[in-house]
């Protein structure tokens, strides 16, 4: 052997140390995705989570870096071994154009993350859902459409994810809802950008379903629906710091739909704008469910031509008139509106539109004050049904005690 090489082999020994130990870094590029945005790359994407989820360490990362990265439908599925398991994307994720690319598969969904516990998904990265097509045939827009769609993807679900987070990513133009989280107990969303344009239909920005401790902080939401939308079996959600507009305002409900028995309490939504959104603090339900929406707080809400800036509409229908007047209701009560102003593009700036046969009870409105968008017009209260006390409220008085 030669002297000189005995650095080389003591190197060559430290790397194949390092090797073996445990890795914890799984780089799509290590299982052959294209990153030219032209293939689909999906079985890399799974592989590495395969890979990083069935690893024997405390942490692990899936990473995406720059590229184009095209996915069919695909979904990560947990449990996984390593306490955190992190998902960073750095490149751009792209779904298929064509709606054929789910033809036999559930076009509810793009991509889905099931039964995982400590996700983290992050990354300075975009994702780009391409739902123009979905919009062209949805039956929201183009009712006569013979095949039009009424489910479309979702550019990310969770489903049964604990104690996880999604933060920093970019989403764009979904097929339909951007981010559902669903059966998911503990989940942060932070830092997120998601845009689509004001006339795609059905593109919720972050739809929130059957979970709790759920928290969505500073971050810039403008859809064609709402930018955050909650719906049934819901508790302890914490909304702050939310850039909303365009869109259709952040929205508890529609619930009780078809008698359904509501459960939905512990919310606070505040320190948040709403620009040119067609709903600001907004709670709705159908007439002949059943259950309650309670303990909801709206606090330091800024409204900019916003069309209903604080609303309750307790007599929800998909098509004015079509729903009868019934006996039964969701029982809406403690809501608190606190510190809420702004301008309103309409002249109903407060409607609590309640039920009859289940008044609106406990509504607290402390500090508020809506003007008229245009300098000079008035704006109103329109209370039914509902109950409460009100200090310094502009338009007011409205609650009856
Ligand atoms: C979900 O994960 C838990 C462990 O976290 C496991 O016990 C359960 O079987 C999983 N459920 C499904 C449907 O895979
Ligand atoms: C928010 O996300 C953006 C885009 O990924 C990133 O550049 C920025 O540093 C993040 N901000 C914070 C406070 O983490
Ligand atoms: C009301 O909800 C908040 C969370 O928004 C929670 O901290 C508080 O304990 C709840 N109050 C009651 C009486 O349950
Ligand atoms: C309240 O709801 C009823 C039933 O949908 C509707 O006819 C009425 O115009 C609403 N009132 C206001 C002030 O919006
Ligand atoms: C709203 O209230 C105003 C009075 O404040 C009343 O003139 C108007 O008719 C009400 N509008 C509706 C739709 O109930």
């Amino acid at each position: 052997m030669k002297k000189n090489m005995f650095p080389l082999m003591l190197l060559l020994g430290l790397v194949s140390g390092i090797v073996a130990w445990p890795i914890d870094e799984f780089n799509v590029f290590n299982y052959g995705a294209s990153g030219f945005g032209e293939v689909d790359d999906s079985k890399a994407f799974v592989n590495a989570w395969r890979d990083a989820c069935n690893v024997g360490t405390h942490d692990a990362r899936v990473i995406v870096p720059k590229g184009t990265f095209l996915l069919n439908p695909l979904m990560f599925v947990g449990p996984c071994n390593p306490q955190i398991i992190r998902f960073v994307i750095f490149g751009k994720i792209i779904a298929p154009g064509e709606p054929e690319a789910w033809n036999g598969r559930d076009s509810s969904q793009w991509i889905a993350f099931k039964n995982v516990t400590g996700l983290n998904l992050y990354g300075s990265g975009l994702i780009d859902g391409h739902g123009m097509r979905w919009w062209d045939q949805s039956c929201r827009y183009h009712p006569e459409l013979e095949g039009c769609t009424k489910l479309a993807p979702t550019i990310f679900k969770f489903i049964s994810c604990k104690e996880s987070t999604l933060r920093d990513i970019h989403l764009v133009n979904s097929p339909q809802t951007h981010v559902l989280i669903q059966y998911s107990n503990g989940f942060n969303v932070d830092n997120v950008t998601i845009q689509s344009p004001e006339h795609s239909p059905n593109t919720d920005g972050i739809h929130i379903h059957s979970s709790h401790f759920v928290k969505i902080t500073n971050s810039i939401i403008g859809t064609g629906d709402d930018c955050i939308s909650i719906g049934d079996y819901i508790s302890n959600i914490d909304i702050a710091d939310i850039h909303c507009g365009p869109g259709h305002g952040i929205s508890i409900g529609s619930l009780g739909k078809n008698r359904e028995v509501v459960h939905v309490e512990h919310i606070h939504i505040r320190d948040s704008t709403l620009k040119g959104t067609s709903n600001g603090a907004r709670i709705k339900t159908w007439q002949g469910g059943q259950g309650n929406v309670r303990n909801i707080t709206f606090e330091n809400l800024e409204f900019d031509a916003v069309k209903n800036p604080i609303i309750i509409d307790q007599n929800y229908c998909d098509v004015r008139g079509r729903c009868k007047e019934e006996e039964t209701g969701v029982k809406i009560s403690d809501v608190i509106y606190k510190h809420l102003y702004g301008t309103s593009s309409t002249k109903i700036a407060i409607n609590l539109n309640c039920s009859k046969s289940v008044p609106c009870s406990r509504i607290t409105m402390d500090n508020i004050n809506l003007v008229s968008v245009q300098q000079g017009y008035p704006v109103t209260a329109n209370c039914t049904n509902a109950k409460g006390t009100e200090v310094e409220v502009n338009p007011g008085p409205c609650l009856r005690n």
